[in-house]
């Protein structure tokens, strides 16, 4: 039961919440000898596999910190929806859904096999690979910089600070990038690449070597939970429409081919990449029973041991764990 939820003047975690998520936060630390660091990048392999750390910031300013949220880590696939949000801002809705469509695929994130295999060559979906170079493609400018200043506009409009990049991260990334410039040759073929291949290749490996933290995460899904609104002051960061059909495709498309499960076990709009960070958007439900954040959250999860999807292992069982402990499901 919550008593005296905190408000955003003082933004106080309660004792007993707290208590709960550290407990949770031990307990599937030990989940993270299941999985294993990303390395087909090698500078993702340097990351510590035992590091699991989770933020949750409620509408009401409520906010919860556990375990290791002091480590930055760069946005990989998470960069995926930040993109798409901003091309559909840029070039309209109806402009990016011409270009990409909205279909699970069933596949790895870096599959290539249904661009050949379907009569449509139209990427299935802007969260895998083939479909984020299609939604990059289509970011006005002619340089990557040029690319990435909106990009980097909306997340110092959300954060309250404009984020750094990770040159090492983004080195590594361009060194290790075969299969990303074979989708992008393919794409090029098929006609689903909106602009240059090279300017749109370094967009794209920068955009996932963008430096986040957990908070950046929590704050990200917050606003995502409210349709694009800031619960703290109204203000609109984005339009409705745009972080409505976002959600959408987290949900459906957000996990790549353990996406399924994860709306059927977890239930939230969340969207992974292969640092091993997960951004989740609970938004206000109608329950019965007064549990935390019914009013909605945005919830930061880092666990950089990687299950074979390449999501998170010890992040997704523990966002499963506080789904179903607190009833976040949208469902
Ligand atoms: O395209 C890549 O290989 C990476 N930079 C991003 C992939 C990623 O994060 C997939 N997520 N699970």
């Amino acid at each position: 039961m919550v008593q005296g939820i905190a408000n955003w003047n003082t933004g106080e975690t309660q004792e007993w919440l707290q208590q709960y998520v550290d407990d949770w936060v031990a307990f599937y630390r030990k989940h993270t000898n299941d999985g294993n660091v990303a390395s087909y990048i090698p500078i993702l392999a340097e990351a510590d596999p035992d590091d699991l750390g989770i933020t949750i910031i409620g509408n009401n300013g409520l906010s919860v910190r556990s375990g290791d949220t002091e480590i930055p880590f760069t946005l990989q696939s998470i960069s995926k929806a930040i993109t798409f949000i901003v091309a559909c801002m840029e070039r309209g809705v109806s402009y990016m859904l011409d270009n990409v469509d909205v279909e699970p695929t069933g596949e790895a994130f870096n599959s290539i096999m249904h661009l050949e295999m379907k009569p449509v060559k139209k990427p299935l979906n802007p969260f895998n690979n083939a479909g984020a170079i299609t939604v990059t493609s289509t970011l006005p400018g002619d340089t990557s910089e040029e690319r990435l200043e909106p990009v980097f506009q909306l997340l110092e409009k959300i954060l309250g600070y404009r984020p750094s990049l990770n040159v090492d991260v983004y080195e590594s990334e361009r060194e290790s990038s075969n299969r990303n410039r074979a989708i992008g040759y393919y794409l090029l073929e098929v006609g689903f690449l909106d602009s240059d291949l090279n300017a749109t290749l370094e967009t794209y490996f920068k955009q996932c070597s963008i430096n986040v933290t957990l908070d950046d995460l929590a704050r990200i899904g917050l606003i995502l939970a409210n349709d694009g609104m800031d619960p703290k002051n109204g203000e609109e960061m984005m339009p409705r429409q745009v972080a409505r059909l976002t959600k959408v495709l987290m949900l459906t498309c957000g996990m790549y081919d353990a996406s399924g499960k994860f709306a059927t076990y977890v239930g939230i709009p969340a969207k992974s990449g292969v640092s091993g960070g997960i951004l989740a958007a609970v938004p206000p439900r109608v329950r019965d029973e007064t549990m935390p954040f019914t009013d909605g959250c945005g919830i930061g999860v880092y666990g950089p041991a990687l299950g074979d999807k390449g999501n998170s292992i010890a992040g997704t069982r523990l966002l499963r764990h506080i789904a179903t402990q607190w009833d976040l499901s949208i469902f």
